[in-house]
Order: C-alpha cells, then structure tokens, then sequence
C-alpha cells in the first residue's frame, strides 16, 4: 500500500467552512445552535496580536482573549519561533523519571516573578487542576478538611474546584461535593471569622479580582482576610489563574493590597496562548507536606504537566511580558478604557457602573431614564433576564466585529478581557462602538430592539423543541 503523506495545511484548506456542521455532529451541539442564535457563528480563518480575520480578510477585534488566555496576543511571534526553535532542536520530553532543564528554567522564572517565600512549583494542564493541587496540598499541610470560597467566585470546573465554584448554574445536576467546602459571602470579614474560628479550614481560596463579574472587594477586606487566616491557621490561597502575569496591570493581582499568599495559582497567560500550561506556587515547607517521604515523592503528579512545549511557552511568555513592557501596558490602557468608559456614562443612561482593573473590565447595565426605554428594558426583562446584554455584545460583535461576553449569569454588564498587547487605537475602536450600540439602543423601535425580539423568539422555539 503506498504511504500517504500527512499534510495539515491542505487538511484545514479542503476542510475550511464545516466547523459548525462537525461540532453539531460530533461535539456539544447545544453549543453551535447558542452561537448559530446569538450570531456567533463565524468561521475565523487566521489571528495575529489582538485580532481575528475571516476568510474575507475582515478584522475582528478580540476583547474576549480566549477567556483570558492570549495576554501576549495570538500567534505571537516571539512564542511561536520559540516553540519552532525547541521542536527542531529534537529534546528528550516528559522522561518523567528525570529532571529536565525546562522545567527547572521555567520553576526558577515563575519563583523569581513571585519572590520571597513562594519557590515551590508545580506544573499542570489547567487553572482547575492548579486549583485541585492547591486544595489538596493545603489539606496535606495544615490537616484540616474544610476549604472556603467567596460567593460568586469561580475556580474551575472539576470536582474539588466546582465544589468551591458554589452556583446553581455549574453546579446543578453535578452533586454531591467535596465535603468540607463552603462559600462564604462576599466582603464580609465577620462571616469570615466565623467558620475560621472552628480551626478546621484549610484553606480559604479567593480571586483578588472576580473573574465572574470583575468584582472587586473594599479596600481592608483582602488585608484583614489574610489577618485572619494568619491568626486561625488558614492557607490564605490567591487563585490567579485569570488575574496572574500582568492582567490588572501588577504582575500579580494580590500586589494591589500587597498580599503574602501562601499559595497562588496560574494559568491562562503562562500558555503564551500556544499550549496549555498551568501552575501551583507554594511555600518549601507546604510542598514538603506532601512530597513528604522518599515514597511519597510522585503522590501528586500529572503525566503531562512538565512537558517541554509547555515549559517553552512558559519562558517565551514570561519574556514577551518583560520584554515588551506589556504589564505597564495593561495598566496603562486599563486607565484609559475605564476613563473613557466612565465618560460614556454620562452620556448613556443605561450604563449603571463601570469597574475594573487593568485590562479586566466590566460594564454594568441598568433600567434607563427614557419612557419608551423604560417600558422596552422591563418587558425584555420579563421575558428573558439576560437578553438586554446579550443584545448588546451581538451587536457589538455583528455591527464593529468587536468580541466581547456576558460578564456573568444573572449579571446585566459585559465584560472585556483584552490581550495585553493592545493600543489606543484599540480602545477608542472599542469605546467608539458602544457609544453607537447604546445610542441605538434609546431608539426601542430600531435594529437592535427588532434583534432583541429576534433573539428571545429563537429561545423560545427552541426551548419548545426540546
Ligand atoms: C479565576 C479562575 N480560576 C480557575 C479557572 C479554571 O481554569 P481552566 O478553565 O483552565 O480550568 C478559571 C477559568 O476561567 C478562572 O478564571
């Protein structure tokens, strides 16, 4: 039989156009008819920086980054030559019973990037599974069994992550949890105290900014929080797997209330938007707890999670962000959206609040001033809490190719996540195109209303269809 040759640049040109035929095929169908029905159906053909193009060359601005994954930008070319560069070089990858140089580069950079107390590195696939080794080793080490999370946190979707990710929508259907862990509520130091005063909390696990809603707490809270772990013998455990490499515009996200986490976690940025690479960062002597004996010395590991692709996004990415001044530009750009933002709602009734740090930013919506409008906005609400929202990031989206999402279920605001790569000209794309979809959006019997209408017959059909 003759040998075929395997040839992926022909296989994606011939192919080109049934992604959504084959995801409805093979994948989650209920997925492709959400993106048929809000208009997300696009087929992108290639990416570059802060930028996504159709097969008609048509520029896509991504203000939703993969959920946060492309800081350094997509296909960035300083990643991309690095990986090239490693694969031709033909490097011995996951021996596993060895200790490869990678990874002991890339430990060394992320226990630098941390400084102080934090050198203790474990690499991993995922934010989830950052957080899963982060609960374990805190119960390892402190032998206590609860964790506790904030209400409307989120840290994951696998079992002892979605246990602390405590809300109906991720979590009904999927009981029972991880026993021991529990949410407190937000900004509440007294609700703190109390189950940390019972002395059985491992850890207590919190995002510095909410990925969920870009919340963000008064200005004591995190301090006195970390005072009181401190005092009751809690991990104190910043999961900044959204937040972490620059984001908010400090490296890390805790340096705002300059924190001393006993341990954080990453994800998301570190992948250099390439391949996935996450990690654990603790104490020496949290680590110790649990690679505490010559036969406990794989008791927590993961067949993929040092692999040298991975380990050479981590190192290109931690470079580009150094290199290229991109955490100054996240802060810097982040001041600018949000004061330009600010100014918009002066003009727009509609917008209640804008928040954020960085390049992590939230627009909430409320009830407007208008008559007509009032009357619109609450009938939509009866019919379908999210759907002022969603109107808008679909305009956004069909209207000035802008990528954008809702920020949270039950939540009436978009949310940004930027690459860290943008300029000005991106954030007044940005800002200029909501100024015109809120300005549609006071005339209740133009466009976007008329998609709104659209949009909830869609759901409802398709409700009754099922
Ligand atoms: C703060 C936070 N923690 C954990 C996760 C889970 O990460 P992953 O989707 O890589 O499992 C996310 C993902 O959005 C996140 O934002």
């Amino acid at each position: 039989m003759a040998m075929k040759e395997f040839d992926i640049k022909s296989l994606i040109q011939s192919r080109f156009g049934e992604n959504y035929s084959l995801h409805e095929r093979y994948m989650n169908k209920t997925l492709v008819t959400v993106l048929r029905t809000i208009g997300f159906d696009k087929c992108y053909k290639s990416a570059k920086g802060a930028y996504l193009y159709d097969a008609d060359g048509n520029d896509y601005l991504d203000f939703l980054s993969g959920y946060g994954v492309f800081g350094m930008g997509r296909n960035n070319p300083t990643i991309a030559k690095a990986i090239k560069d490693a694969i031709d070089m033909d490097l011995p990858n996951m021996v596993q019973l060895d200790c490869a140089l990678l990874s002991g580069l890339l430990a060394e950079r992320v226990a630098n990037l941390l400084g102080g107390r934090l050198n203790a590195v474990f690499f991993c696939n995922s934010g989830t599974e950052a957080n899963e080794g982060a609960i374990k080793f805190a119960r390892a080490h402190t032998k206590r069994p609860r964790i506790l999370s904030l209400s409307s946190g989120y840290h994951g979707l696998s079992y002892g992550s979605l246990s602390l990710t405590v809300s109906p929508h991720f979590q009904d259907g999927y009981g029972p949890f991880l026993p021991g862990a529990m949410k407190v509520p937000y900004n509440d130091l007294e609700a703190l105290e109390a189950e940390l005063k019972k002395m059985d909390v491992a850890a207590f696990i919190f995002e510095p900014v909410q990925g969920k809603g870009v919340n963000i707490p008064s200005d004591d809270y995190f301090p006195k929080a970390q005072e009181l772990c401190r005092k009751y013998g809690t991990l104190f455990v910043a999961d900044e797997v959204q937040t972490g490499l620059g984001r908010t515009g400090k490296m890390f996200a805790f340096r705002h209330w300059n924190l001393d986490p006993d341990i954080v976690t990453l994800a998301k940025a570190l992948s250099g938007g390439y391949v996935p690479c996450a990690a654990f960062v603790t104490t020496r002597e949290i680590h110790q707890s649990s690679f505490s004996s010559l036969d406990r010395c794989v008791v927590h590991s993961t067949t993929f999670g040092r692999n040298n692709l991975a380990m050479v996004c981590g190192l290109a990415a931690i470079h580009v962000l150094e290199n290229e001044g991109l955490v100054e530009n996240c802060a810097k750009m982040g001041d600018l959206l949000l004061q330009k933002l600010n100014a918009l709602k002066e003009k727009h009734s509609y917008i209640k609040e804008v928040r954020g740090k960085g390049l992590m930013i939230a627009i909430e919506f409320k009830e407007p001033n208008g008559f007509g409008q009032k009357l619109a906005w609450k009938g939509l609400k009866v019919a379908n809490d999210a759907l002022f929202t969603q109107m808008i990031v679909t305009s956004l989206l069909d209207k000035h190719r802008i990528l954008t999402q809702v920020a949270s279920h039950g939540l009436d605001a978009i949310k940004i996540l930027p690459p860290f790569v943008i300029g000005e000209k991106e954030v007044d794309r940005f800002v200029n195109a909501l100024d015109d979809v809120l300005t549609n959006a006071a005339n209740v019997t133009g466009p976007l209303w008329k998609f709104g209408t659209r949009l909830l017959s869609a759901a409802m059909a398709n409700k009754k269809n099922k």
